[in-house]
């Protein structure tokens, strides 16, 4: 993997200089240390301790159910494997919509509680004193838009969004807005490649996509779906880099069948 030594250290400043530089910035989510540490050893640039977590990680229907404490938890694993990557925390449902201080005091927790860097919250215009907020306390925040799956049940369907020239112009005044308050950078999900594009163009900072095309300055993925560990899961943006499911289903097998014929441990294997 190309991995760009000139930054040895991510930090937001050098996500910035990414951009600039037309160096494409890549991002997997994790939610524990062992596998935090073969990411960050790998040269991802962010990884995200997303709330996705909810959904592969604890076998929720959606991410709504996943609590503050146990994103600190997530976070505080992967924060513990990680040299090189900037990690970002995803603040979960119900931890900043009602008003900016329970905002704050959420990204407080996460940021003093795991040892983050940056937290990552869904919204544009609506969210817009609660970055505020957070970002006076010194704590960097990433935006979140296109499709936000805390909003679900608003939305009805995980199908893509902005296709309508409202919605589309909405989000690009919302992008726009979360650059000029100060976020770091936005992630954008499945939304139409060229609105995508032409939101990255429009922006100083970085635009990390899922389901949002190539022309944006990086990408992100769920890592369990990237791995192969989740086949149900399809969707057209998603790429398999490994089929985990099999790998890890013919493993278990063939321990279950040396244990059973009494065939592990051999005298190699024990004491
Ligand atoms: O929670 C998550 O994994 C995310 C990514 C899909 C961007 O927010």
């Amino acid at each position: 993997m190309k991995v760009n030594k000139a930054y040895k250290i991510v930090t937001t400043k050098s996500l910035f200089e990414m951009k600039q530089n037309n160096d494409k910035i890549s991002m997997l989510t994790a939610y524990d240390y062992s596998l935090a540490k073969i990411i960050d050893r790998a040269g991802i640039d962010v990884i995200l301790v997303g709330d996705s977590a909810s959904n592969v990680f604890a076998g929720h229907e959606t991410t709504l159910p996943i609590t503050l404490d146990q994103m600190i938890y997530h976070a505080s694993s992967v924060v513990k494997a990680t040299k090189r990557a900037l990690v970002v925390v995803d603040l979960p449902f119900g931890s900043y919509q009602s008003d900016s201080s329970g905002a704050l005091k959420s990204a407080i927790r996460i940021m003093k509680e795991s040892g983050a860097h940056a937290v990552k919250l869904e919204g544009g215009e609506s969210q817009k004193q609660s970055i505020e907020r957070i970002l006076q306390a010194g704590i960097p925040v990433m935006g979140h838009l296109g499709l936000t799956p805390q909003s679900i049940y608003k939305f009805g369907t995980y199908t893509v969004r902005a296709q309508e020239k409202i919605e589309a112009e909405k989000l690009i005044n919302d992008s726009l807005l979360l650059e000029k308050i100060g976020c770091f950078g936005i992630v954008l999900e499945k939304i139409p490649a060229k609105l995508a594009e032409k939101i990255a163009s429009k922006l100083n900072i970085p635009v990390i996509g899922i389901g949002a095309g190539k022309n944006v300055d990086g990408q992100v993925l769920v890592v369990n779906d990237m791995l192969g560990m989740n086949k149900e899961f399809s969707p057209r943006f998603l790429r398999r880099y490994a089929d985990l499911d099999s790998l890890i289903d013919k493993a278990v097998k063939n321990y279950s069948d040396d244990v059973k014929r009494g065939d592990f441990p051999n005298n190699n294997e024990q004491y």
